[in-house]
């Protein structure tokens, strides 16, 4: 079974109460239980987490490459900032989608540039909630498509 693992960085455990004008009302549960759904239909198992701690994800990242799992990760600032991040994503070899609730190119410039961006297969941004939904069918598909590639033709 395919698994892909949710990952959420610093201050998403806010979703709800901070800057909802920005990030609106949806709580960070809210959006677990719409992820769960959307993995349920999927028939993908997944796994969703948060942390404040940058370290803390990049136990996680190498986590979701060692069980060879997908990764939808929303890393907060850490995406504007952090080469421990894109080292740990671009070391763990896991197929990742970057995502964000905000359009991040409509915003400051310092969250035009993500440093996640290129080790991702692609990135999602601008959606709010629909953003980790979009992130998990895309990196599904992803995964579905290397695993057939995978199994060598009759042919
Ligand atoms: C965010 C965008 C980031 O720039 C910001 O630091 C966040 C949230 C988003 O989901 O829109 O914490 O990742």
């Amino acid at each position: 079974m395919i698994t892909i693992h949710v990952l959420n960085g610093p201050n998403l455990n806010l979703l709800g109460r901070r800057e909802p004008q920005i990030y609106g009302s949806a709580t960070l549960s809210d959006v677990e239980r719409l992820v769960r759904e959307k993995a349920e239909s999927l028939g993908a198992s997944v796994v969703f987490r948060q942390s404040n701690h940058e370290g803390q994800l990049v136990d996680w990242i190498q986590e979701a490459g060692a069980q060879e799992a997908g990764i939808v990760i929303n890393a907060g600032a850490y995406t504007h900032t952090s080469i421990a991040l894109r080292d740990a994503i671009s070391g763990s070899g896991a197929p990742t989608v970057e995502i964000h609730l905000s359009n991040v190119h409509a915003r400051e410039g310092f969250r035009h540039r993500s440093l996640i961006a290129p080790v991702s297969v692609g990135v999602i941004c601008g959606f709010g909630p629909l953003s980790y939904l979009l992130g998990l069918e895309a990196v599904h598909r992803v995964m579905v498509e290397r695993a057939r590639q995978a199994v060598p033709s009759k042919h």
